[in-house]
């Protein structure tokens, strides 16, 4: 028996590889490494493969047949929202047809168990701050579509006898272990690291809007948690019982941008101070995840804060 991890050498995906061999389970992990580094996954079987390959299926299905696959968790997309903006066609290549490769094969070998990372992208601009899963999905751009159409695959699939669990992630950043760092420079946390190295001061995005400080509230939630969180959603799968399929994974507390550049301050050990631009087009205000049905269901909890996420996320030639 053995857990599919697609996506398993990326940022996230690394994390709950980790997580799951420490429990003593077996793990392949399939990532074409467009954007996953080997080195974070050593202990795992590593299939080098891009699930939107015309071949994906079947060689997909001979992965699941050889290692006697029986649960799947799916990390493996394009995730840059301003990327998808501009090749949205890749995106829906890479993240729809990567799905219904990945659904083919698991309908072909009678893999039934499936743990989707799904985005608060899929709420786009919402009319309220505080976000329920039953709150109106109306992605605003590609990235978040892609999600939302995985989310209906899903669905579908759930129909004919698949049990998967979506969890709509808010806002990921820090560093479970020191060697799985984000090392992408897209998110806040990574940026503002990014600047300070080169010498450059944070760049705030507006510190007009209508929120406690004038900057955008988001909820960072710990990578280490997010981790776990899909542990419980395995567990909850395999015991049998779906009482809901989507679920939030945040904190349900907001920071703003300006919160986070103290935590990193703190972290860093040298104040920093930020250089305030315009807005940027399409930045709602405050999304803050309510993570109630989380908590009931798969009685998951972040358990880690800002400050923590803020410590774990400077790496070592930076820490004060
Ligand atoms: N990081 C966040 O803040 C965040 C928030 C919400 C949702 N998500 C979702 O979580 C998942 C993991 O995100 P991450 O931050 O770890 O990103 P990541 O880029 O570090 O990991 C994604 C992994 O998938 C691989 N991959 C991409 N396309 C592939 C393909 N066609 N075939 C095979 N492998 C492919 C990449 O090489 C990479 O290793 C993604 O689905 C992303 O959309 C992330």
């Amino acid at each position: 028996m053995s857990t599919l991890v697609t996506g398993g050498a990326g940022y996230i995906g690394s994390h709950v590889v980790r997580l799951l061999e420490e429990r003593g389970e077996q793990v392949v992990v399939v990532d074409d490494l467009s954007n996953g580094i080997p080195a974070r996954v050593p202990n795992a079987v590593l299939v080098e493969l891009d699930l939107s390959a015309p071949d994906a299926e079947s060689r997909l299905r001979a992965v699941m047949e050889e290692h006697d696959v029986t649960s799947v968790i799916h990390f493996a997309a394009k995730k840059q929202v301003g990327e998808s903006v501009e090749r949205p066609l890749w995106y829906y290549r890479n993240n729809v047809d990567g799905l219904a490769n990945l659904l083919g094969a698991m309908e072909a070998t009678g893999v039934d168990t499936m743990v989707f990372s799904s985005s608060a992208a899929v709420y786009g601009m919402p009319d309220s701050g505080l976000l329920s899963e039953k709150t109106e999905c109306r992605p605003i751009n590609p990235y978040g579509q892609t999600k939302l159409v995985g989310e209906w695959m899903i669905d579908n699939a759930a129909r004919h006898g698949l049990k998967a669990i979506k969890l709509r992630y808010f806002n990921v950043a820090g560093a479970g272990w020191p060697d799985l760092a984000d090392t992408a420079v897209m998110n806040l946390v990574p940026i503002i690291l990014d600047r300070v190295a080169a010498g450059k001061a944070p760049i705030v995005f507006g510190d007009d809007y209508p929120t406690p400080d004038g900057t955008c509230v988001r909820d960072y939630v710990h990578v280490a948690d997010l981790a776990d969180a899909h542990i419980a959603a395995l567990d909850h799968l395999g015991a049998g019982e779906i009482a809901e399929s989507v679920f939030n994974v945040g904190t349900g507390r907001g920071a703003s941008v300006l919160e986070v550049i103290d935590a990193m301050s703190r972290a860093l050990g040298r104040h920093l101070t930020p250089e305030i631009a315009a807005r940027r087009a399409g930045d709602p205000p405050q999304l803050v995840a309510d993570v109630s049905a989380i908590n009931e269901v798969l009685g998951w909890r972040a358990s880690y804060g800002l400050a923590d996420i803020a410590d774990s996320a400077v790496p070592e030639g930076m820490r004060p």
